[in-house]
């Protein structure tokens, strides 16, 4: 097992690259089942999620090369067997993605109930309404879902919840269906359009992701293809969060400004002076931290995915803030963990309240779940002494290099093996 070890206090200052988007690889590389051709696919982040994602695909009899760090040629010719392996999937979310792109290749699909951060329930029963329009049926037993239809038809559905998962996963069954289907109250998360993006240039036809209406029209064969991912919204306002909390100087490189806006918004409101440029953003913080309310929404709204590294900003915020979790029942496990570095903070089911005192102290700390463990970056980065933060495995999930990058900024960390530690799978 491994632990950060971070003595805080340093400005971070300088340049940072940011690497693929997460949440749209574990979604592309999935999407390549569909192919009858292999696919090169650029930009994909070097993290533990997707190199389990392109395991299971290897395991299930894809050919993988890694072309360089950041790209791999993916020929998924030798899939024969609809099945995801169960010890494999059970514990990633994104591993359902498998669901919708085997169904849509084979018309059926064996997958175990996916697993991921712990926020309260996680259903899919929008995943499974959505494949029950298209006509096929389905099953859970032993914990894995089963889906078949004899010929998927395409249909009008609406989500009663907006989901970037069902919205993804009806996209990749609905792709190849016969006739129409229109997906209402889709999730409009820039992954969704580089999924959307990806598909179409493999030759599927599909109109409006980004708005809450998506139209797919479905074709029969779908060809290989050449692609690259978007970068990381939520790696890029992780950094833009730790400059701040840092009282840095930081221009975040790679990154597309439009997708940060309502990061960018709300660092401002805290006192943070932003400039956008064509592909990256620079971030300023000489003041005190103002306090904020925030409230967490699907895309275009303050992303849940960056509601702990805010809440660990404003733990160093002078005054009292608020932060609405408006998607998950439970993501502030974490605030325990920052209560241990002094931060007070009161939460009443989806509403903290954080009492601000404007700064915080080293503590051994662990990561509850990726974007929380972020959060304990963050707060360490700008504690006074020296933070250690164990089940760093969370947070390797999404953040590329996080250690070196941070180093190149001039923040004092370092990984260490714990002695004794049993070595966890990464997962
Ligand atoms: N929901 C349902 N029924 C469903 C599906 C979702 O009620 O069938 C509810 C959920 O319980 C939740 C809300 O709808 O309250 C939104 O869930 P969504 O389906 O959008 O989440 P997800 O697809 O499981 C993805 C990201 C998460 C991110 C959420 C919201 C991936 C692999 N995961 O999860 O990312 O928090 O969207 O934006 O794309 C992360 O990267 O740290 C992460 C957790």
């Amino acid at each position: 097992m491994e632990k950060y070890v971070i003595n805080g206090g340093n400005r971070l200052t300088g340049e940072v690259e940011i690497s693929g988007a997460k949440n749209a690889a574990v979604a592309i590389i999935p999407a390549t089942i569909l192919a009858e051709g292999p696919c090169v696919i650029e930009n994909i982040p070097s993290i533990s999620d997707v190199s389990m994602i392109i395991r299971i695909l290897y395991e299930m009899g894809a050919s993988v090369k890694l072309v360089n760090k950041s790209t791999v040629e993916i020929d998924t010719a030798g899939i024969k067997k609809p099945v995801v392996p169960y010890e494999m999937a059970r514990h990633m979310r994104a591993s359902y993605y498998f669901l919708g792109s085997l169904l849509g290749k084979f018309n059926t699909a064996r997958v175990s109930m996916p697993g991921g951060c712990d926020f309260g329930t996680r259903p899919i029963d929008q995943h499974l309404k959505g494949f029950k329009s298209l006509g096929a049926e389905y099953s859970i037993d032993h914990g894995m879902v089963d889906v078949h239809a004899n010929t998927l038809i395409g249909s009008q559905i609406y989500f009663d919840v907006v989901t970037v998962g069902a919205t993804i996963n009806v996209m990749l069954a609905a792709v190849k269906a016969a006739g129409l289907t229109i997906i209402e109250n889709a999730a409009k998360e820039p992954h969704i359009v580089d999924l959307a993006n990806f598909l179409n240039s493999m030759g599927a036809d599909i109109m409006g992701a980004g708005t809450d209406v998506i139209k797919i029209r479905g074709v029969e064969h779908l060809k290989g293809t050449a692609y690259s991912i978007i970068p990381d919204q939520i790696e890029a306002g992780t950094y833009m969060a730790a400059a701040v909390a840092t009282k840095g100087d930081v221009l975040v490189k790679n990154v597309i400004p439009k997708h940060l806006e309502s990061i960018s918004a709300k660092l401002e409101k805290i006192g943070a002076t932003i400039e956008e440029y064509d592909d990256s953003i620079r971030v300023q913080m000489d003041g005190p931290i103002q306090k904020a309310s925030v409230k967490t929404l699907p895309h275009p709204g303050f992303p849940t995915d960056m509601q702990p590294q805010i809440t660990a900003l404003l733990t160093l915020a002078e005054g009292t803030s608020i932060v609405t979790e408006g998607v998950w029942d439970n993501r502030f496990r974490y605030v325990d963990e920052l209560r241990r570095m002094g931060a007070d903070i009161s939460v009443d089911g989806k509403v903290a309240v954080i009492e601000g005192t404007g700064h915080l102290t080293a503590a051994p700390v662990k990561a509850t779940d990726l974007r929380a463990g972020a959060a304990m970056i963050i707060a360490a980065l700008a504690a006074e002494g020296q933070t250690e933060i164990e089940d760093i495995y969370h947070i390797e999930r999404g953040y590329e290099d996080i250690e070196k990058k941070l180093r190149n900024l001039g923040a004092d960390i370092k990984k260490i093996s714990i002695p004794g530690g049993s070595v966890r799978k990464v997962i």
